[in-house]
C-alpha cells in the first residue's frame, strides 16, 4: 500500500519508522517508463523506496515551461502502486520552502555556467535547493537518477560529496522509445511527426560516436551530422564531446578518459536533451 506524505512535518514525524536503509527517487511527476525503470532499480536495491512528486518552481527559469509542465497525478499514483512503491512525498512549494531548510553553498564549478547551467540560468541552484531539502528531510542512503540528465547527475555527485558523504548515487541508463527517442515527460508535447524527427538525435549521437571511435575529430564528425538535424527541423543548442565529470569540451576521443556526447536542441518549440556515454 502506498502511503502519501504531504508535508515536511509528516516526513519528520514518520522518518524514524522507515528504518536506516531507504532508497529515494525524486521526480516531478508525469511518470513514464523512464521513471518506472528508476523505481524498479531502487526497489531492487531496497524495497523500502520513497518517491517524490514535486514540480520545483525554483528550477524553471521560464514561467510558461513551469505552467505547461505536464501533470498526471492520478496515473502517477496508479503507476507507483503497480511498481509496489511504499512511500510518496508530495509537498506543496509553500510547505517545502516556507520557513525553509537552509541549504549551504554548494560548489558545483564549473558545471554551473556551462551547457544546461548556461542555457537555463539559475536551474541548478533550484535543483540543488530542492535536492538538499529532500535529502536532509528524507535521509535516504541510496538515491536514483536518470542518465538522461547527465549534467544533473554530475551536480548531484558534487552535492553528495560535499554534504551527504554516506549516500550512494545510482545513475540509471536512459530508457528509450523503440525509435531511440529518450523518454521524457516533455515528449507528450511533440506531434507524431515530431516524435519521428526527434529520434534523429540518438541516431546522430551514435553516428558521431562511431566516427570518433574511427579516429575522426569531433568537429568533422559533428559537421557531417548537422544536415540530419536540419532536415528534421531540430535546432541545435549545443552538441559537444565532453570529459566527465567536469564536462570540459574535448576535440578527440580519448579511450582512457570517460567521455560523453551531450546534446540539447529545440523541436516544435519543445526543448529536448540527450547524451551517450562513450565506452
Ligand atoms: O530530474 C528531475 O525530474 C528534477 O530535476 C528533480 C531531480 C526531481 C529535482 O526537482
Amino acid at each position: 500500500m502506498l502511503t502519501i506524505f504531504q508535508t515536511r512535518e509528516e516526513i519528520q514525524a514518520y522518518r524514524h519508522q522507515l528504518g536506516d536503509d531507504l532508497a529515494f527517487v525524486p521526480t516531478m511527476g508525469a511518470l513514464h517508463r523512464g521513471h518506472s525503470s528508476l523505481l524498479a532499480s531502487a526497489m531492487e536495491h531496497n524495497p523500502i523506496t520513497m518517491c517524490s512528486i514535486f514540480v520545483n518552481p525554483l528550477q524553471f527559469g521560464n514561467v510558461n515551461d513551469l505552467d505547461t509542465y505536464p501533470k498526471t497525478l492520478e496515473a502517477d499514483i496508479d503507476l507507483l502502486g503497480k511498481e509496489g512503491v511504499r512511500f510518496l512525498f508530495m509537498p506543496t512549494p509553500e510547505d517545502l520552502y516556507g520557513a525553509g531548510v537552509d541549504s549551504p553553498k554548494i560548489d558545483i564549478a564549473p558545471l554551473h555556467d556551462i551547457y544546461e547551467g548556461k542555457m537555463r540560468p539559475g536551474h541548478f541552484d533550484g535543483v540543488l535547493k530542492v535536492l538538499y531539502t529532500f535529502f536532509h528531510l528524507i535521509q535516504p542512503n541510496h538515491v536514483f537518477f536518470g542518465q538522461k540528465d547527465l549534467q544533473q547527475c554530475m551536480v548531484v555527485e558534487k552535492l553528495i560529496a560535499q554534504c551527504f558523504p554516506m549516500m550512494e548515487l545510482h545513475i540509471c541508463e536512459t530508457v528509450r522509445e523503440e525509435s531511440g527517442l529518450a523518454m521524457s515527460s516533455r515528449n507528450t508535447r511533440l506531434s507524431e511527426e515530431g516524435k519521428i524527427h526527434a529520434a534523429q538525435i540518438f541516431k546522430s549521437l551514435n553516428e558521431i560516436g562511431g566516427n570518433l571511435d574511427n579516429g575522426m575529430d569531433f568537429n568533422e564528425a559533428f559537421n557531417l551530422s548537422k544536415e540530419h538535424f536540419a532536415s528534421c527541423r531540430i535546432e541545435i543548442e549545443y552538441l559537444d564531446l565532453i570529459n566527465l565529470p567536469n564536462m570540459d569540451a574535448a576535440s578527440h576521443r580519448k579511450k582512457e578518459t570517460r567521455q560523453a556526447l551531450v546534446f540539447a536542441g529545440v523541436l516544435e518549440g519543445v526543448r529536448l536533451i540527450d547524451n551517450v556515454i562513450l565506452d
